[in-house]
């Protein structure tokens, strides 16, 4: 079974490992997994590029060809390029000439291969990975450029996209499946599902954000609904719904008047307890009914820091 390594931009390491590691279990429960710092392995049927395809902190991404104690060991079994690169990547505590590295191993797979060495464009890159306890060879063929939706109209307030993409993957949900957004405001979560491919229902009790939510929407094409309702309208449609992915009100930000730990009480008791939810609230609410809840502490500003929680 293929390995795939991912190294992570860094940013909410835990977070971004679980990311890798979910949208992997999606296409294949069975996956196995092993995490060092910014890198994840995996072990499961699913190729990188559908993983790293959808992740939000995945900086690169590629097959594992093996590991290497010496340079000599590198063996590489993929089929000749037309032209390659090696880089290192240290992802270790010590400090290591990466360049020296590069010049020694390019030769030897240079002639192994007969192939042409590109630095601007290659048509494969080997990956030198070297964390603290191993040295993983890997190679890839894919340049990491998300496209990203746009967004016409912005709001102090809003969730940022990385955020917005970690949680939908973080929600399991798979191509064609449907997530709700009972709060959606400028429609952060409802675009981010949609540029994967999954359906996406808003709801916004205010008139002015469901409009903001249904042109950024309309700006990428996409078709998620949107609805001007009080998050209770989801009771209505809960048949059609498969997750549950929201940014709750934060309090005096929000237009809410009922408190926010009032208002996510009476919004997670009207989730039928099996819908899957990710949530993203203000640190500092106590919600004790999300217990057993996975949590992860995202630092924005010292006045806000929000948790992620996958229950
Ligand atoms: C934190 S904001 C969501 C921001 C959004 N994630 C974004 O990126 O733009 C919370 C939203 O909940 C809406 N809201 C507040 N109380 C509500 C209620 N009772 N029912 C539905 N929506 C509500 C507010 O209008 C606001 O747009």
């Amino acid at each position: 079974m293929p390995h795939n390594f991912f190294v992570l931009s860094g940013e909410h390491l835990e977070l971004a490992q679980d990311e890798v590691v979910s949208i992997s279990k999606i296409y294949d429960q069975y996956t196995e997994h092993e995490s060092e710092s910014r890198l994840v392995i995996t072990k499961s049927t699913v190729p990188f590029e559908k993983i790293a395809g959808r992740a939000a902190f995945v900086r690169i991404a590629g097959n594992i060809s093996g590991t290497f104690d010496d340079i000599s060991e590198i063996e590489l079994h993929v089929p000749r390029p037309d032209a390659f690169a090696c880089r290192t990547i240290n992802l270790s505590s010590k400090k290591i000439d990466g360049v020296t590295l590069e010049r020694e191993v390019g030769p030897i797979l240079k002639k192994s291969w007969g192939a042409r060495v590109s630095l601007s464009s290659p048509s494969l890159t080997i990956y030198l990975i070297l964390t603290d306890t191993k040295r993983y060879v890997g190679y890839s063929d894919m340049i990491l450029e998300p496209k990203r939706p746009e967004k016409i109209f912005k709001y102090p307030h809003e969730l940022e996209w990385k955020l917005a993409r970690c949680m939908v993957n973080l929600s399991g949900l798979r191509e064609g499946k449907t997530l709700c957004d009972p709060f959606c405001g400028t429609g952060t979560i409802l675009l981010e599902a949609e540029s994967i491919g999954i359906r996406s229902i808003g709801i916004d009790f205010d008139e002015k954000m469901c409009y903001i939510s249904e042109k950024n929407l309309s700006q990428n094409g996409y078709e998620s609904r949107v609805i001007n309702s009080t998050f209770d309208y989801i009771q209505k449609i809960k048949d059609d719904v498969d997750a549950v992915v929201t940014d709750v009100p934060y309090g005096s930000a929000s237009r809410s008047s009922v408190a926010p730990k009032k208002l996510i009480q009476d919004f997670i008791s009207i989730l039928p307890k099996k819908m899957k939810l990710v949530m993203v609230y203000k640190k500092g609410i106590d919600l004790d009914y999300l217990d057993k809840a996975k949590k992860y502490e995202v630092y924005r500003h010292k006045s806000l820091t929000r948790v992620i929680a996958v229950r």
